[in-house]
């Protein structure tokens, strides 16, 4: 939605809460329907029950390539960047993307997929990988990303919970100076995984892997086959607004990832129309969002809101920092990119090398800039804005979640004033209210408390999968009638929102969501450790970082080698991104007599705050918490 000025940002603001139903038809009615809804909203957080455009039929692909065919069949949908940068870019229009969806939609029926099966994509990030994606919603397929950096086990775990027939992925990836064997990985789950019964390899680094007879087939081999029958189309399958168009897994406060689903119409129209509304994007723009598919940005963010749009969506194989940490600025450089949309990680990582790797940097392309993942800190936002926006371009600060599908509280670019450090306002449609411990709504500014959503929104989760139980008690039950993030925030005297971090056991490093209990876990696992506690502390590029206290008696040698095991150990059970940045052993962890594990106080350890470790007089063994202090690393 174009948003002229300030001024009509609150008039739409105003009317899409008063009349909410009225607003979204008016932004659904943007979209291709091949039957419009009979009910705009349906629901109650109760149980929870949301429905949007009940009654509705639609495929999200003929929104995001056959509605763009006629006007713009040959604009680039995607400028594909590899992770070598001698190696030749790709650019696919938006009628070579529709062809190869179409393409690899044949390849995924005669390779037994139906309407409703569940796809495991477990893929580098090539063109390939947003193919798999939309060919899984052009045949009503449910496709379940799993991030790179997750191990053999947690794939296994998420191919279990969805119960998915097929597996997509490639030989391997690279990463940077890395390249990650992806199918070795997917094989050692499959060991446990016997509802897959296809296994689809890309050829992307040829590294040798074993192949199956009658399980494995190569993707190349299959479209050669789709290439002999002829078909270059395949009619997209009509879905209902309300069928399930992706699980993809989150970290929560317990130790077992959730699948938040998605459904094809309310989740079009939210990425969509979020895309369009915080970047207020221009047909000609290239726009850079150098998030991983994997994760939620990726998918709302460089493939559906995007394609949707009919943007240019510019996706990179790599990694910020190779082969030099000048490299997301050469990339700007090459495609003349208008939107960059990255995370504070990144910026801060790459602020840590300094000037030197923007010399000779032109970047005048740029006119926006977008953050995602983590609140920024005033310093990286300064930089970003000064050094890569070159203090012309609104720089937006998205705060929204897997669960939300989309942008929830942002700026729009070049409309909304800015406040370095704040998400600002919420976007149209969005009804954020701050409640206290007691659940009690906190009204008017310059205050602060536990962020909740009062209202449904389109692309909001509507369970989580096969366990409807928890999405009730994880978002609905802490607080009546209301949506609960997780989050702290204030709302300062202007109404604008700052987000401050979450307040479960949540922790966000590197703008990534670990659960601290699923780490315990992982650590438990190990076997010389008789248990665990996990918490964060300040990490000046990761944001946040793992500390673990562990209780480990009967060490196999020396503290380093241990530290290692246990290290592997988190690698093999959840996967490299979940590895503590520190681990200190200790003899015992501060529990209350009733067993709970004082948190309060190892958090304080962690930060390096040991001045007022506040009461722990209701501590079991109070001296514990000296022998911690002592030994902190
Ligand atoms: C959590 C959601 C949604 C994209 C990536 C992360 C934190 C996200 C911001 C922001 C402050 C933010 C919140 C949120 N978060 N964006 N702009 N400012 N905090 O998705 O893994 O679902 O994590 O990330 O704590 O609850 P996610």
């Amino acid at each position: 939605m174009k948003i002229a000025s300030f001024e009509h940002y609150k008039e739409v603001y105003k009317d899409s809460v008063n009349q909410p139903e009225e607003f979204w038809a008016g932004v659904a009615d943007t979209f291709l329907w091949r039957k419009k809804w009979d009910k705009v909203l349906e629901w109650n957080f109760k149980e929870p029950n949301i429905k949007w455009f009940q009654g509705g039929k639609l495929n999200i692909t003929e929104n995001c390539l056959d509605r763009h065919l006629d006007t713009i069949g040959d604009k680039a949908a995607i400028i594909w960047e590899p992770n070598d940068p001698g190696e030749h870019h790709r650019i696919i229009t938006y009628r070579q993307l529709y062809e190869k969806v179409c393409q690899f939609a044949n390849v995924l029926k005669n390779n037994g997929a139906q309407k409703g099966d569940r796809i495991c994509i477990y893929m580098p990030m090539v063109p390939e990988l947003a193919i798999a994606l939309l060919a899984c919603a052009r045949i009503g397929a449910i496709h379940s990303v799993v991030f790179g950096g997750f191990s053999a086990q947690s794939i296994a775990d998420r191919i279990q919970d969805a119960q998915c027939n097929i597996v997509i992925t490639a030989d391997g990836g690279f990463r940077g100076a890395k390249d990650i064997q992806l199918k070795s990985i997917i094989d050692d789950a499959l060991v446990t995984c016997p509802s897959v019964k296809k296994v689809i390899v890309l050829t992307r680094t040829r590294t040798p892997v074993s192949m199956i007879k009658g399980r494995d087939v190569w993707w190349e081999d299959e479209i050669k086959k789709v290439e002999t029958q002829g078909a270059t189309d395949y009619p997209a399958e009509e879905m209902d607004a309300e069928d399930m168009l992706f699980i993809l897994y989150t970290s929560g406060s317990t130790g077992k990832p959730k699948g938040v689903v998605h459904t094809c119409g309310g989740y079009m129209v939210y990425t969509g129309f979020t895309f369009d509304t915080t970047f207020q994007y221009q047909p000609e723009e290239v726009y850079f969002c150098t998030a991983d598919i994997g994760w939620i940005t990726g998918h709302s963010y460089i493939v559906y809101g995007p394609l949707s749009q009919g943007a240019t969506s510019l996706m990179f194989e790599g990694i910020p920092t190779y082969p030099s940490p000048g490299r997301l600025w050469d990339i700007v450089d090459k495609f003349k990119v208008n939107i960059i949309y990255t995370a504070p990680t990144a910026i801060r990582s790459l602020m840590s090398f300094g000037d030197d790797p923007l010399k000779a940097k032109d970047l005048s392309s740029l006119t926006k800039l977008g953050s995602v993942g983590e609140p920024i800190n005033e310093e990286a936002w300064h930089w970003f804005d000064e050094k890569i926006g070159h203090g012309h371009c609104p720089l937006v600060d998205t705060w929204w979640q897997t669960e939300n599908g989309g942008h929830m509280i942002s700026a729009i670019a070049g409309v909304t004033p800015l406040k370095p450090g704040y998400a600002g306002l919420p976007l149209p449609g969005v009804q954020p209210v701050l409640v206290d411990e007691n659940g009690k709504v906190i009204e008017g500014n310059g205050v602060s408390g536990n962020l909740c959503i009062k209202f449904p929104w389109p692309g909001m989760l509507r369970t989580t999968y096969g366990d409807h139980e928890r999405c009730r008690t994880t978002y609905f039950a802490t607080y009546p009638d209301m949506y609960f993030t997780g989050d702290g925030c204030l709302r300062d005297e202007d109404g604008y929102y700052r987000i401050t971090g979450r307040v479960d056991d949540v922790l966000n490093v590197s703008g990534h969501r670990i659960g601290t209990a699923e780490v315990e876990n992982a650590i438990n696992m190990h076997s010389s450790v008789v248990e665990s506690a996990v918490v964060g502390y300040p990490h000046d590029i990761k944001g946040q970082g793992v500390y673990a206290f562990v209780v480990c008696p009967n060490k196999h040698s020396d503290d380093e080698l241990t530290r290692k095991d246990i290290m592997m150990t988190v690698a093999r059970i959840i996967g490299a991104i979940a590895k503590p940045d520190k681990i200190q052993f200790v003899t015992g962890l501060p529990k209350t007599r009733s067993g709970k594990i004082m948190r309060r106080i190892l958090r304080k350890i962690a930060e390096g705050d040991t001045s007022n470790l506040g009461d722990t007089s209701t501590l079991l063994d109070p001296a514990v918490v000296e022998d911690i202090k002592a030994g902190a690393l």
